[in-house]
């Protein structure tokens, strides 16, 4: 697909990380399992692009859908192979660790995507908005990939067919909905917005839980340890015997 329009400008937020951004995509490996992940994420999105063109019953969002789903299969094998290459040519060794993810969940979010039951107009909004934020953080990665020729080449191409989504989907939008664009937009950016800060909240809690955790180990545990410790030691050692009378019944233990 051709885009009509230049790039779009990398958000404030983006261009404020671009140190973090440079510094995960300067190690090798970090950089082969990003694009992996990346590769999994358009593929999946095209899937539910191809959902969104068999539920829609306007015959020009089909076409449209269909193309846009070809685009991002096409951006999964991209992914895909630029990550082959560099595995072939420095396998990789372990575990990267810090990917930065709840920086950037897979460039798009098209995880939050639900397309059954979604009208055109909010599906076209979510994707507008979705098709944005991708544009923005490939032209972020784009730019800090400059060291490493064939991934930049990769990212510049893919950005080309992200800006052209970004736009296709912002001008249907005012076809559908040429009164009430905004409010969908509004609509899907409030929505977009809860999605994110329940991720946050949902990290967020998963720290408080593990520090909560690791606390209670260290300060509530050992006082009962030394409790059954004592305990144990008080107890007599081999079998004891029980008072006859006790163990007459067969109901109970004694
Ligand atoms: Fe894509
Ligand atoms: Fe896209």
């Amino acid at each position: 697909m051709d885009s009509a329009r230049p790039h779009e400008r990398p958000t404030a937020f983006d261009r404020m990380l671009t140190p973090v951004h440079r510094w995960i995509w300067s190690d090798t490996d970090r950089r082969v399992q990003k694009l992996l992940r990346f590769s999994e994420t358009e593929t999946d999105g095209g899937r539910d692009i191809l959902r969104a063109a068999e539920v829609t019953s306007d015959p020009l969002l089909r076409r449209l859908y269909l193309e846009h789903a070809i685009d991002e299969f096409r951006h999964g094998v991209l992914f895909r192979h630029r990550a082959a290459a560099l595995l072939k040519v420095s396998p990789s060794r372990s575990n990267p660790g810090f990917h930065g993810d709840w920086l950037a969940p897979g460039g798009h979010g098209f995880d939050d995507l639900q397309v059954d039951g979604e009208s055109d107009s909010d599906m076209l909004a979510f994707l507008h908005l979705s098709e944005k934020a991708a544009a923005s953080r490939f032209t972020v990665y784009r730019d800090v990939m400059q060291h490493d020729a064939p991934t930049c080449a990769v990212f510049e191409e893919i950005l080309h067919d992200e800006t052209f989504h970004m736009n296709y989907t912002l001008t249907q939008l005012v076809r559908v909905e040429p009164e009430r664009h905004r409010r969908h937009l509004w609509r899907a950016r409030l929505s977009r917005l809860w999605k994110a800060y329940l991720r946050l909240a949902t990290g967020l809690a998963g720290i408080l839980g593990s520090m909560l955790l690791t606390i209670q180990y260290f300060v509530l545990l050992p006082p009962f340890a030394w409790l059954a410790r004592r305990a144990a030691r008080r107890e007599r050692s081999g079998w004891t015997m029980v008072s006859p009378g006790q163990s007459d019944s067969l109901d109970r233990q004694y």
